[in-house]
């Protein structure tokens, strides 16, 4: 019995430090968004169909199984992640399935929109992402 405890307690602990960061797994999502706006902006539509289908593949692999940073209210922060998922992070890839590049910039602003909802409910505000395609992810414009 004392021996399946230690067991149970070990691989407890192994799991909880294979957990990537929030945080690195947020600077891989970052790093899609701001390629999909730049390919927008050059007009490349295959790349930007192909980082909108890796930073959704980011948030299913990566994010879904992060360690949530320690301010972060958690519940607040797995809802935030739920309405991102069903709704702005949707439509973004079924815009990017489309060949129609006024229709993916729009669904670019409006996810950017969501990005901030998320930051900001979680107390991240700083971290704010454009929703114009170019722009460094997070932006560090002056406010
Ligand atoms: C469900 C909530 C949530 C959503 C949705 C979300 N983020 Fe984040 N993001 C966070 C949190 C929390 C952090 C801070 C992580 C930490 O400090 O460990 C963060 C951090 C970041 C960072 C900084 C990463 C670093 O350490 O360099 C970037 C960039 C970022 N997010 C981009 C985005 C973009 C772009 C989107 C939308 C496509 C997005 N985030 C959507 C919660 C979210």
């Amino acid at each position: 019995m004392r021996a399946l405890v230690a067991l149970v307690l070990l691989s407890a602990c192994a799991s909880c430090a294979e957990r990537p960061r929030y945080g690195a797994s947020m600077a891989q999502v970052g790093h899609y968004f701001e390629l999909t706006g730049r390919a927008l902006q050059g007009g490349r539509l295959e790349l930007a169909r192909w980082t909108v289908h890796e930073l959704s593949e980011t948030f299913d692999d990566d994010v879904a199984h992060a360690r949530p940073p320690g301010r972060a209210d958690t519940a607040e922060l797995n809802k935030q992640d739920a309405a991102f998922r069903a709704g702005a992070l949707n439509a973004l890839v079924a815009a990017s399935t489309r060949n129609d590049p006024a229709a993916l910039t729009a669904a670019f602003a409006a996810a950017a929109t969501s990005c901030n909802a998320c930051h900001a409910a979680v107390g991240f505000s700083f971290l704010e992402v454009s929703g114009r395609p170019g722009d460094a992810v997070p932006t560090t414009l002056p406010p």
